[in-house]
């Protein structure tokens, strides 16, 4: 198991918090080997220019403790093309949220390196069920999911055949097989993501429930974008 992911859990709970911020969010994904897009942590604007590092355009989001949906408080702000912009978006950001929420604590902001467009967004999910343990949910992102409630599930462990099993169930396969042109997304790299993501809610037990929203998926490969994750502990 490794080193990183129980020192992020171990922090949670000692700060007795059940949901992980971003950042720590994206170092259990990369400690379980998923791809992500680059990013870096920041506590404030004077920071800005570490958006340098992850090379532009770059995203900037909300980190916060309080806050579940980022987007819906104007927590997200993407394309970004030089460092002052970053520093204008994060004050803009801290405006939204003092906005739409009053009093959500905010614990910085997470850079990251904005993906390109023409991906496809996927979910990836897992609940702790009582009976079942780990189950993973697969399925598109946006209206197929929220809408259409058109998603595949298996009970972990998830083999790599099981994965590729569950990619190909959902109705909307076609749109990730390519349509109106569109060159086809990697399917291998989503199922490997999937069976990472069961590896993961296998050994974690503190992790009741995980989010992978969106994965944005190419042609030659896949990537994490943003990731919610839930602990249940006894304190
Ligand atoms: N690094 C990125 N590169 C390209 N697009 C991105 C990136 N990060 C976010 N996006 C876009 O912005 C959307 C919202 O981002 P994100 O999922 O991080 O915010 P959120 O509001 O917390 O989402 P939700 O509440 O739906 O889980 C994504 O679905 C994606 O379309
Ligand atoms: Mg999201």
């Amino acid at each position: 198991m490794s080193a990183k992911a129980i020192e992020v859990i171990n922090k949670a709970i000692s700060e007795n918090r059940r949901k992980l911020l971003e950042h720590e969010s994206m170092a259990l994904l990369e400690a379980y080997g998923i791809p992500l897009a680059p990013y870096v942590f920041i506590q404030d604007e004077s920071e800005a220019h570490k958006a340098d590092n992850i090379g532009y355009p770059v995203v900037a989001k909300v980190v916060s403790p309080d806050i579940v949906h980022k987007s819906d408080v104007g927590g997200v702000i993407l394309g970004l093309n030089n460092w002052r912009e970053v520093e204008q978006a994060v004050k803009t950001i801290k405006l939204n949220v003092k906005e739409k929420t009053g009093n959500a604590r905010i614990t910085g902001f997470l850079l990251q390196k904005m993906l390109p467009r023409g991906g496809v967004e996927v979910i990836v999910g897992g609940i702790r069920d009582p009976v079942f343990d780990a189950v993973i949910m697969f399925g598109l992102g946006g209206v197929f999911v929220e809408v259409f409630k058109d998603v595949s599930f298996r009970v972990t462990p998830v083999s790599i055949n099981e994965a590729k099993e569950m990619i190909r169930e959902i109705k909307s396969f076609t749109i990730l097989q390519g349509y109106r042109g569109a060159p086809p997304v990697n399917i291998d790299s989503l199922a490997e993501i999937i069976v990472k993501a069961s590896q993961l809610m296998s050994e974690l037990r503190e992790v009741s429930e995980m989010d992978i929203n969106p994965v944005i998926a190419y042609p030659d490969g896949a990537y994490a974008v943003d990731a919610r994750f839930l602990l249940n502990f006894k304190h």
